[in-house]
Formats: C-alpha cells, structure tokens, sequence
C-alpha cells in the first residue's frame, strides 16, 4: 500500500511537462502542445521552436528536440535543471518534427531511450497567442493541426480562428 503510494505520486509528478510546438522562433505566441507529457514519449508536432513549460524545479532532465520527421534526427538537446521552463530556438532551417525528455540521473533501462522508444503522441492542446484560449485538437490530422498553428501563430484571438473550432473550445 505504502509503495503504491509512491508509484501515484511518481505518476502524478511525472504528468507536468507539457511540450509546445511553436510558430515563432522564440517560444512565444500560438502552439500546438502535448500536454502531460511522459518521459520518453516522443511528442510529434512541426515548428520552428519548442518549448517545454511546467518542469518541476527539482528535476534533472534532458529534452531532445528532433528533425526529420518525429523523433528523427537530434536536432537540439537540453540540460533542464531547476528552470520551469525552456525554449529550444531554430537552429537550423529544419523545423522541429518531435521532442522527447528523459530523466539525467536514472540509468535504468525502462528509464533511459538508447535504442528502442517507439512510443510517440500527438498535441492534444491548440493554444492562442493569449494562452487562455484552447482547442481540444484530438483526432484531428497533421495537415489540419498545422494549418491551424499557422493561424494562431498570427497572433489572432478566438475571433480570428476557424469556426469549425467553436465546438473543440475547452
Ligand atoms: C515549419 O513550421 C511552421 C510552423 O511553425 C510551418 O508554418 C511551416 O510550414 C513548417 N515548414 C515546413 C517545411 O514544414
Ligand atoms: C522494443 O520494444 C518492443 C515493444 O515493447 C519489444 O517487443 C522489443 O523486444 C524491444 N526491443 C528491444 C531491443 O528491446
């Protein structure tokens, strides 16, 4: 009992991070975000900068921005340790196609993703450049979730955003 304790907190701690996939190249306005993100999923997504907000202070992780299409090619990698937040910049003309974050310290297997995480997720979450107004975007295709970004990396708020949206407003 006391141990599965532990295993709720850890899951509940490790639920925090979400992953955002930005227009801008500075990590600010409109994005496309994998909210809760685990450690070692690989968040999907095309944009010219990612940002990983809520990290709890007391972590020590590191976050890979990739290239190529999902976790493709390692693109830009971070030492996040005790920062709430962090802006991975265009550092190449490729976008970012996905992003993962693993744990500097544990050296466990399941804990570590040399050669064999496959796990990857979508954002779940559109965010306007306001970062009140946000769209449940699952189920919707890449096509549409970027078109979309593109939109709301304008800098628009709800009124300049597609109508078909209305529904999907959280
Ligand atoms: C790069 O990402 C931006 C959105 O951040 C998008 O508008 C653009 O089409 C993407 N470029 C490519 C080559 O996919
Ligand atoms: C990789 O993961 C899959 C699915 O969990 C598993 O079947 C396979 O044996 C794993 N491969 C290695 C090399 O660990």
């Amino acid at each position: 009992m006391h141990f599965s304790h532990v295993l709720l907190g850890l899951v509940a701690s490790a639920s925090a991070i979400d992953v955002y996939f930005h227009g801008s190249s500075d990590c600010s306005g409109g994005a496309a975000v994998c909210t809760g993100i685990n450690p070692n999923v690989c968040c999907t997504g095309n944009s010219v900068s990612v940002a990983y907000r809520g990290v709890p202070t007391n972590w020590h992780i590191n976050a890979q921005g990739y290239s190529g299409g999902g976790c493709g090619s390692p693109k830009w990698l971070a030492d996040i340790n005790g920062q709430t937040w962090y802006c991975m910049t265009p550092n190449s003309r490729y976008n970012y196609t996905g992003s993962r974050y693993w744990f500097v310290s544990r050296r466990r297997a399941e804990d570590t993703c040399d050669s064999n995480c496959t796990e990857s997720v979508k954002p779940d979450t559109l965010v306007l450049a306001d970062g009140a107004t946000k769209y449940d975007i699952v189920g919707l295709d890449d096509a549409k979730v970027e078109e979309l970004l593109t939109i709301a990396s304008s800098g628009v708020g709800p009124e300049g955003m597609p109508e078909e949206l209305l529904a999907r407003r959280k």
